[in-house]
């Protein structure tokens, strides 16, 4: 008798394993049958169509890389008499949203199920996320039945590479981050004052004197010296197109950002004319220690807002266009992002001609001129079929007909929008930006600002004042990565992750689906994932005034 407790309580217990999966973030629906089905490499994957081809590839490196084995691919429609494949099937879905996917797993045959190829390659990536933490050519998944879809159309992270450079191989990684959880925009944020990142055949010297700065603080704003050594770096138009089509094969779209009117000292170091203020040599931030050349005008050392932004002149307008047009032509996003944030008045106040433009073109005052700057290039943008998304400061002194604004300033701008019916991006410091600290400990130079993960999952993208119609226009969210403080890829892991595997529930999952204590048993897991894909993680969140 005792004996036979036993074997049930065991039988119980694995049962109860079996049943505790690790998937982030957590599924719409999921069934965990008895059985399991073995992959190895004499498992064959059938594909009905070159649709799939990318999910299948997927799969074969992913396996290559971390198992050392690939499985042969096999295009075929009978599936009848086979055992031992991954199949992967077009699927008529009960409710199509994009990316939704059935997962089907018995003793003979694993089933990715979609209407429409980036189904597929969600179904592969949770598939993945069931192998083992451990090199073999041989392991068993269990059979389960999974239906899954996304909450949100727009699940972004952004990241800045103006204040730090980080190579193509780095972007490509956090590429592969954003595909794992399900993500599908990358925010590629290209010029700012310390650096502008992005060739420009038209404007050789946006990256030969832009993309360069003569030295940077050392620790934070505004330093306790200079590092005195000359940093930048910037990507060909030949690596942005390899990107762009490493992340379209992963159903990633990147949206550049190229800021205007401010954030554009790098810019203007290369054509002084693009200020209103040519002759006046760059000025610096207060106690910062300068180095090298501080005459004429200078690529930025240290952080925060400078008041040289792009004059509102014909010549400007015409380099942006020009600008504009090379970029369209590497990035096919819907979106362009323009920036809009953080434009100090100071230069357009005593600007002669900036004041007779307010005046011949009837407006309220700098805020109008603003308005009026980023309409000129959104309706420029549309001309070509695009359109623009700008940070929150595009609301001020009127928003641009078609815009797309990103709400960082807390969630007010884009309640604000909403009610004017545009479409809104949630992106609020005080939950999504991960340049915050994530512990009351931490040991290392951040911005500041404390975001501990739980607050983090606690986000819900849709305010609760807004009304039922006005919350249509939330596309999503987005956490975003400003560098000043990330020197290196694994300062920027240490400070995106466990972070953004929270976000990726807040973006996928069900908000009555979502649940901390369940999610934090998965955390536990998600540590030892991190440690295979062999990426930096905060242990904060193990941190006893952390929990
Ligand atoms: C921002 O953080 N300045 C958009």
């Amino acid at each position: 008798m005792k004996q036979k407790l036993l074997v049930f309580c065991l039988l119980v217990s694995l049962r109860m394993h079996a049943q505790e999966l690790n998937l982030i973030p957590k599924p719409y629906r999921t069934e965990i049958m008895d059985g399991n089905f073995t992959l190895s490499a004499e498992t064959k994957i059938f594909l009905a169509s070159d649709a799939e081809e990318k999910s299948a590839r997927f799969i074969n490196d992913y396996l290559q890389k971390f198992y050392g084995f690939h499985l042969q691919i096999v295009k075929k429609n009978n599936t009848a008499t086979q055992q031992n494949i991954l199949v992967f099937s077009k699927t008529n879905m009960e409710n199509p949203v994009q990316g939704a996917y059935t997962l089907t797993i018995n003793r003979n045959m694993a089933v990715i199920g979609s209407a429409d190829p980036s189904g597929w390659f969600y179904g592969v990536q949770t598939l993945i996320q069931l192998f083992p933490f451990e090199k073999k050519t041989k392991f068993t998944l269990p059979c389960l039945e999974i239906e899954d879809r996304p909450r949100f159309a727009y699940r972004g992270m952004h990241l800045d590479v103006g204040r730090h450079f980080f190579p193509v191989d780095f972007i490509k990684k956090y590429i592969d981050f954003i595909a794992m959880y399900k993500m599908n925009t990358f925010h590629w944020h290209l010029t700012e004052d310390q650096g502008w990142r992005i060739e420009i055949k038209k404007y050789p010297r946006l990256t030969e004197v832009g993309a360069y700065r003569n030295g940077t603080i050392i620790g934070h704003h505004p330093g306790t010296g200079n590092d005195d050594t000359r940093y930048g770096g910037f990507y060909t138009q030949e690596q942005i197109r390899e990107i762009v089509k490493y992340a379209a094969d992963r159903y990633i779209t990147v949206i550049p950002e190229i800021e205007l009117p401010g954030h554009a000292s790098a810019a203007i170091a290369a054509y002084p004319e693009l200020s209103c203020f040519p002759e006046e040599a760059t000025r610096k931030a207060k106690n910062v220690v300068w180095s090298g050349d501080s005459t004429g005008k200078q690529v930025q050392q240290s952080w925060g807002v400078y008041p040289d932004v792009f004059c509102p002149s014909d010549y400007t307008f015409h380099f942006l266009e020009n600008v504009l047009d090379e970029v369209m032509a590497l990035f096919p996003s819907k979106y362009i992002h323009i920036g809009g944030d953080e434009c100090p008045k100071d230069n357009w106040k005593r600007s002669a001609f900036c004041q007779q433009l307010i005046q011949s073109k009837n407006l309220k005052d700098e805020h109008g001129l603003q308005s009026y700057f980023i309409q000129r290039i959104e309706k420029y943008l549309n001309s070509k079929g695009r359109n623009i998304i700008g940070w929150d400061e595009i609301l001020e002194g009127g928003l641009a007909p078609n815009a797309t604004v990103m709400s960082w300033r807390g969630e007010k701008g884009g309640i604000e929008a909403a009610k004017q019916k545009h479409q809104v991006i949630m992106t609020p410091g005080g939950w999504v930006y991960f340049d915050h600290s994530q512990t009351k400990h931490e040991d290392s130079v951040v911005i500041g600002g404390y975001t501990p993960i739980q607050k983090v999952y606690g986000y819900e993208p849709v305010p609760s004042e807004m009304s039922e119609e006005d919350a249509r226009y939330v596309l999503g969210a987005q956490a975003n990565v400003w560098t000043e403080y990330m020197k290196y890829p694994s300062k920027v892991e240490y400070m995106i992750f466990p972070r953004m595997s929270a976000l990726s529930e807040v973006l996928w999952t069900e908000k009555t689906h979502k649940d901390w204590s369940d999610f934090s048993r998965r955390l536990t897991n998600e540590f030892k994932r991190y440690d295979w894909w062999g990426v930096r993680s905060s242990k904060a969140y193990f941190d006893p005034v952390n929990q």
